[in-house]
C-alpha cells in the first residue's frame, strides 16, 4: 500500500513481439517517475499497461495499492494520461475542447470556469482560445492536449512525451506547471528524450531497453554508478576543435568525442584521465594553445547512452 505504482514481472506482447519482457519497479506516492529509453524500447506500452488501455500478457501492476485489471474503472478515475498521439477533435475550438473535457470528468460549471481561465493563461493559449485545434501549430496543439489534462484532478499522471515540439518556454512552463502541482501532492510517470527535463523535474529514473529496465535510480544515484566515466573538456584558444581532430583520434580511438563548442572538445570515458594527458601533450607538441581543460562528472546523456549501448553490446 506504500506505492503509488507496483509493477511486478510485467511482460506485454504483441502477436510475436514482446514490447515489455519482465518488467519490475515501484513509484512512491508523490514522486516523479522518469521512464527513459530509445524509440520503441517500450515506454508507450508500459504506459498503455499502467494506465489500463491494454491488459498485460503476465505479471502484476498495481496503482493506488489496487490491481490494474480488476479495477480498472476505479483506478481511471484517479489518473489522468496524455499520450503520444494526438486525441481530439479537429473542428472543436480550444476554449471549448478545454471546456467539454471539463465536463466529460463532471466539473460543475463555475470550477470549470475557473479552470479553463487558469489554463489558457498558465499554458498561454489566451490568443488562440477561438482557434480550432486543426488550425493549430503542432506545438500550440501539444500544449492544449497537456492543459485539457489538466481540467480535472488526479493522484496520478501519465505523461508520454509531453514537451515534443513545445518551444524553450513552453516547455519550462510546462515543467514547473508539473512540478507545482507535484508539490501539491500529485505523482507523475513521465516520458522523455530530452536529459534536461529529467534532471529538472524526475526523482527517480528507470532505463528501459528492448523492453527490459537495464538501470533503475536517482538521477545523482546513476551519475555515482557510472561515475567510473568522466568528461574531460579541453578549451582551445585560437585552433578550431575540427582542426586538432586529426591529432586527437589517434589517441580517442572509438571513444564518443563531441564538440559542444567550436573551440571545445569533449571526450566521455573510463580512461578519459589517461587520455587527457595523452592529448595535452600532443596538442603541446604541435604548439596548439589550450584556453583551459576540465574533468567532469557524467552527463546523463552520457550514462543514457552508456547504459543502452551497454545493454546494446552485451544482447
Ligand atoms: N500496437 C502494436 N502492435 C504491434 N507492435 C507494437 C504495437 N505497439 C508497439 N509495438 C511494438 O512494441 C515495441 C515497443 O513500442 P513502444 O511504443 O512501447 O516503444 P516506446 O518506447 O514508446 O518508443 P518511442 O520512444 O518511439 O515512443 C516496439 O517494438 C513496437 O514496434
Ligand atoms: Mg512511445
Amino acid at each position: 500500500m506504500d506505492n503509488c505504482i507496483g509493477v511486478s514481472r510485467l511482460v506485454m506482447d504483441y502477436g510475436k513481439v514482446r514490447a515489455v519482457d519482465d518488467v519490475s519497479f515501484d513509484v512512491g506516492y508523490g514522486r516523479v517517475f522518469g521512464f527513459l529509453g530509445p524509440n520503441g524500447a517500450g515506454k508507450t506500452t508500459t504506459i498503455k499497461v499502467l494506465t489500463t488501455l491494454v491488459h498485460p500478457t503476465a505479471g502484476q501492476v498495481s496503482i493506488f495499492g489496487k490491481d490494474v485489471v480488476r479495477h480498472a474503472k476505479e483506478i481511471k478515475k484517479r489518473i489522468g494520461v496524455v499520450l503520444q498521439e494526438p486525441s481530439f477533435e479537429g473542428n472543436v475550438k480550444v476554449e471549448k475542447a478545454l471546456d467539454l473535457y471539463g465536463m466529460l470528468w463532471g466539473l460543475p460549471g463555475e470550477k470549470r470556469r475557473d479552470r479553463v481561465r487558469e489554463l489558457l493563461d498558465k499554458f498561454d493559449l489566451q490568443e488562440i482560445k477561438g482557434m480550432k485545434n486543426d488550425e493549430l501549430s503542432i506545438g500550440q496543439r501539444r500544449r492544449v492536449q497537456v492543459a485539457r489534462e489538466f481540467m480535472h484532478d488526479m493522484d496520478l499522471l501519465f505523461l508520454d512525451e509531453p514537451t515534443v515540439g513545445l518551444d524553450p518556454a513552453a516547455r519550462r512552463m510546462l515543467l514547473d506547471y508539473v512540478k507545482k502541482h507535484v508539490h501539491g501532492g500529485l505523482t507523475v510517470f513521465f516520458t522523455t528524450h530530452i536529459m534536461e527535463e529529467v534532471e529538472y523535474l524526475c526523482d527517480d529514473i528507470a532505463i528501459i531497453n528492448k523492453g527490459r529496465i537495464v538501470a533503475i535510480d536517482t538521477p545523482a544515484g546513476l551519475k555515482q554508478k557510472y561515475g567510473g566515466i568522466k568528461a574531460v573538456e579541453i578549451k582551445l584558444k585560437e585552433a578550431s576543435a575540427q582542426s586538432v581532430m586529426w591529432l586527437v583520434r589517434p589517441i580517442s580511438g572509438d571513444t564518443m568525442i563531441e564538440t559542444p563548442a567550436s573551440d571545445t572538445i569533449r571526450i566521455s570515458s573510463k580512461d578519459a584521465q589517461d587520455m587527457l594527458v595523452k592529448i595535452i601533450e600532443a596538442l603541446a607538441k604541435s604548439g596548439v594553445q589550450m584556453e583551459s581543460v576540465s574533468v567532469n562528472p557524467p552527463t546523463l546523456e552520457e550514462v543514457f547512452l552508456t547504459v543502452v549501448d551497454g545493454a546494446r553490446s552485451s544482447s
